[in-house]
């Protein structure tokens, strides 16, 4: 348990019934009031929908300071990590605490090279698809039946069965998300080659073909491979939260990250992604660009890739993206596309406006991962598949470290109950 300072917060609940709260001292960040008494001492229950309030959970993986714009994974800037690491770099620093040696790492990678293939019946699954559905839908179910597969994975009280899980998942889930791809545009699926590295061989899974060898780009492996490391963890966001909410039952592990990929398909989360791309095709142009703020400050809508629960001053995964999109623009030679001239124009707009300062909304990280995505030839459909291919790794940490607290409980959340008090049944022909 977390180490306690004796500071402790009084609360009156009037007719002299004043409870002491313990309060739990954070490494750095918000302190918290242990609540976990509340009901017993009080009667009430604390309210608090949203949780703009409330931790949830106990955590050593990931921090945000939303105020200074930094996050850190296991202590590391992310700026560093970006600069020097890689994804499954930084999938073993999350899953395992610390940076690994030469040898754990080559052990790691050698061990998601190996489990990238998928069952051949899973193929079966996505003949059931419709050719037209939604990528998240099918990544979704595909998650969910993969669970079929492992059955030894409820047993994830061994660490060994724990380690498998997390292997088999990082390693899969670049495989289950290039087949959605070729399977909606009716491509042969391509098999992964163990000489390549993560993110190459995601890439020539989506774009190679059996005809001819797909030569990938050295810069724009390493662009899709800093998305995947700037999206691989962010602390307790919806979809971390519905991983462990469901993971809390004792699921199937599959099943808790299926659980997550739902989740993370809403617009506010990651289908924001997505939801720029559609937006800027909304707007047209760049003559249009104004009009369009206007109704954004008339409460229309909102402009998507702006904002963040966390970050209130910059996205620091943001800043990392913006250069990167320069890079890969630069390298494709696509610095005049219209699409792309057309998000700098808003990007100034929307920083240089009064609304958007005073309500301290930047643009955050998806608004140029979408930008860089759609350059390197992913479709915009595929945009949150490929969030969610990236934050797999976090959902695993977050659902490793829950599973294996000494005094886990349940999620089990209490409401504030506003219907009716109990009443009679009414017979149908008295209603
Ligand atoms: N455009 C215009 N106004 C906005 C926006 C936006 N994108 N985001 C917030 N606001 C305004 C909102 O209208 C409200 O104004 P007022 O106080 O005058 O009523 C104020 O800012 C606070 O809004 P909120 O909804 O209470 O803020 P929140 O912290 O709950 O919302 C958010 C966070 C990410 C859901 C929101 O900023 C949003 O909808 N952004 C667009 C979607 C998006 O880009 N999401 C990706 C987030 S980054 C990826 C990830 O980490 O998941």
């Amino acid at each position: 348990m977390t180490e306690q300072n004796n500071k402790k917060v009084k609360i009156d609940f009037g007719s002299e019934n004043v409870a002491e709260m313990q309060v739990l001292k954070a490494t750095i960040g918000q302190d918290v009031i242990d609540m976990r008494s509340l009901g017993k001492l009080s009667g009430m229950w604390s309210y608090d929908p949203g949780f703009l309030s409330t931790a949830a959970c106990e955590s050593k993986i990931t921090y945000i300071d939303g105020d200074a714009g930094h996050l850190f994974y296991r202590g590391y800037p992310i700026e560093q990590l970006a600069e020097h690491s890689t994804h499954l770099e930084g999938a073993y620093l999350l899953l395992n605490g610390e940076l690994p040696t030469k040898e754990q790492k080559l052990e790691f990678e050698t061990s998601v090279i190996r489990h990238t293939m998928l069952h051949d019946q899973i193929l079966s699954v996505f003949k059931g698809f419709r050719r037209d559905a939604h990528p998240m839908s099918m990544v979704t179910g595909v998650v969910g039946a993969l669970a079929a597969f492992y059955p030894d994975a409820f047993d994830f009280k061994s660490e060994a069965e724990r380690k498998i899980t997390t292997i088999r998942l990082i390693a899969k889930m670049p495989t289950v998300t290039a087949l959605c791809y070729r399977y909606t545009h009716g491509l042969p699926f391509m098999s992964p080659k163990n000489k390549l590295s993560y993110a190459e061989n995601f890439l020539h899974m989506m774009f190679a073909t059996p005809c001819e060898e797909y030569v990938v780009n050295p810069i724009i492996a390493k662009a899709f491979d800093r998305i995947l490391l700037l999206h691989a963890d962010h602390e307790q966001n919806a979809s971390t939260s519905a991983v462990r909410l469901a993971g809390s039952s004792g699921t199937h592990p599959f099943s808790a990250i299926a659980a997550g990929v739902a989740c993370l398909w809403g617009p506010a989360h990651g289908g924001a992604n997505e939801a720029v791309l559609k937006m800027l095709g909304e707007i047209g142009s760049e003559a249009n660009v104004d009009s369009y703020v206007a109704g954004v400050k008339d409460k229309k809508y909102r402009l998507m890739g702006f904002g963040h629960r966390v970050y209130k001053n910059t996205d620091p995964r943001a800043k990392i993206m913006r250069k990167t999109c320069y890079e890969v623009l630069d390298v494709l030679g696509k610095h005049d596309d219209p699409l792309f001239k057309l998000a700098m124009k808003l990007e100034k707009v929307a920083l240089s406006d009064p609304y958007f300062i005073e309500h301290k909304l930047y643009p955050n990280v998806d608004f140029y991962s979408g930008i860089i995505l759609r350059a390197i030839g992913i479709p915009v459909s595929m945009f949150t598949a490929v969030f969610a291919l990236a934050r797999t790794v976090g959902w695993l940490a977050q659902w490793q470290e829950m599973i294996t607290e000494p005094d886990l409980k349940i999620s089990r959340p209490r409401q504030l109950y506003t219907g009716y008090a109990a009443r009679d049944y009414v017979p149908i022909d008295k209603r």
